[in-house]
């Protein structure tokens, strides 16, 4: 039968590794009064007893220690332990594991600790362990994490990062929303691991790493019992768990959280390099997020800014907002993924910011339009393009800001673009600018109905619109038609509007 051993997890020399056999009963403390001395300040001076049955079964008693005995993160007052297990008198922590030590009889050593066979030399093999490759990885991270300004790729890198180090099955990052002050996952892996909060090993672990600021990890989540209750984990057949907090200047900004399916335990040794990879993660996170937030309400008040040009003429007041809910489903039907959704959500709210270099006298005339006139309005997708092109987080939106006028004919404005050589983005939302400018009163004509603007989008197919434009255009009528006007369609809308990543 395999002898018993337990090592500190933390090497430090003066902590001796014990090793058990069947039939030992140990008790560990503080001075030589214990079988096993741990010379530490928080172990009382009898703190445990270790016992081993003749089945080779392990026991661990507190006796009446001051800082307690924990396993595996919970504090206990006589536990069983098995192989893999973690457990910690004060402050000093160990690990369980079988070791079968014929193969390293060491005469000498035997016979100096003959009868007081539970302290062993630390042997060279149980030097730290150092993975370079784990290390290496950290180091890298350091480095490249605080060159991200970019919140999602940084979000990506990151867990990129904690797979090369912890190797998980599942990963994810959980950020402290900063209106409602809730955990909201912002990036998981692989995507759609999860489908709610409560399945990140239950929001006890998450909520154990933030209070105690320290790494949690359970090696084994059937032998703890906090986690017995947290049936969706159990369910997922997760079997090991580690959760990184991340702490900014001003208090809790999130956590890292990771677990392994199957029978596979996190190493050890992970919880150090998780702690130090934590802390640079957590400020260039932080940073980030900073950016992220004035990149946001830069956006909500250019929209905002957009919104009130719109409402300058109140016969298109809502315009942007209708003509960027027409483009969402053009594209959604096209399959765009949500990155490039977002790019079009951004650019139909801003697309004819540029109005607001449009005199009155001729944006809100109401009779028809000289040349000059009619040349001082098209300017506006060129204004418009110049307001936004230095903002690099609108650099994907400008290409429909400026193009959303060009013809598939080639005889639109402003670069006279044609066919495929205007953007994607932009012959998208020239199909939804006509069909809401139709579908709208004006000072000169009451609104079309919307059976008489779809005809006259198909009638311009292949010159004025993108013939495939028109065809996506034909599958969705109906839905164009239902979210014109009512209770109903404000709603659809308004969701179709939500910022998507
Ligand atoms: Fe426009």
């Amino acid at each position: 039968m395999p002898a018993l051993r337990l090592e500190p997890t933390l090497p430090a020399p003066h902590l001796p590794v014990i090793d058990l056999a069947a039939g030992d009963s140990k008790t560990v403390g503080r001075t030589g009064h214990a079988d096993i001395t741990v010379d530490d300040p928080s172990l009382s001076r009898l703190h445990a007893r270790l016992s081993v049955d003749t089945n080779g079964r392990l026991t661990v008693d507190d006796l009446g220690s001051t800082n307690g005995v924990f396993v595996n993160g919970a504090e206990q007052v006589r536990a069983a332990l098995r192989p893999g297990d973690m457990v910690r008198f004060g402050q000093v922590e160990y690990l369980v594991s079988t070791q079968d030590t014929s193969r390293e009889t060491d005469p000498v050593a035997d016979e100096a600790f003959a009868g007081h066979t539970i302290v062993r030399r630390v042997a060279v093999s149980a030097a730290p362990k150092v993975d370079r490759i784990a290390l290496e990885a950290l180091l890298a991270t350091s480095r490249e994490l605080m060159a991200f300004s970019d919140l999602p790729a940084l979000l990506d890198r990151v867990l990129e990062r904690l797979d090369s180090i912890a190797k998980p099955d599942r990963a994810a990052i959980l950020l402290v929303d900063a209106a409602t002050g809730a955990l909201v996952p912002r990036a998981v892996r692989p995507s759609g691991a999860y489908s709610s909060v409560s399945e990140f090993a239950s929001s006890t672990v998450v909520r154990q790493a933030l209070t105690s600021r320290d790494v949690f990890i359970v090696h084994d989540i059937k032998m703890d019992p906090r986690l017995q209750q947290a049936a969706s984990v159990l369910a997922a057949g997760v079997h090991s768990v580690i959760c990184v907090p991340l702490f900014g200047r001003a208090g809790p900004i999130g956590a890292l959280y990771a677990d392994k399916l199957g029978l596979e335990q996190f190493a050890p040794e992970l919880a150090e390099y998780a702690a130090a990879f934590a802390g640079h993660a957590a400020a260039a996170l932080e940073t980030a997020q900073l950016y992220d937030d004035r990149e946001r309400h830069f956006r909500a008040t250019l929209e905002a800014f957009a919104k009130a040009i719109d409402a300058r003429d109140h016969y298109t007041a809502g315009h942007s907002e209708r003509v960027t809910a027409y483009t969402l489903v053009l594209a959604r039907t096209l399959g765009k993924p949500p990155a490039e959704l977002e790019i079009i959500r951004r650019a139909g709210m801003l697309h004819d910011i540029g109005k607001v270099g449009v005199p009155d006298a001729v944006l809100l005339k109401a009779g028809p339009l000289d040349p000059d006139e009619r040349k001082a309005i098209e300017r506006h997708v060129t204004i418009g393009h110049g307001m936004l092109e230095s903002l690099p987080f609108l650099t994907d939106a400008l290409p429909a800001v400026r193009g959303h006028h060009e013809r598939w004919d080639g005889k639109g404005y402003p670069d006279k673009l044609a066919g495929t050589d205007i953007h994607p983005h932009a012959r998208l939302m020239g199909v939804a600018d006509s069909y809401v400018a139709m579908t709208s009163a004006r000072p000169y004509r009451s609104a079309l109905p919307v059976e008489e603007a779809a005809r006259r989008l198909r009638a311009d197919s292949g010159r004025q619109f993108d013939p495939a434009a028109i065809e996506i255009f034909d599958a969705m009528e109906e839905r164009f038609a239902a979210l014109r006007e009512g209770p109903e369609a404000i709603a659809a809308r308004a969701e179709l509007l939500r910022p998507i990543a």
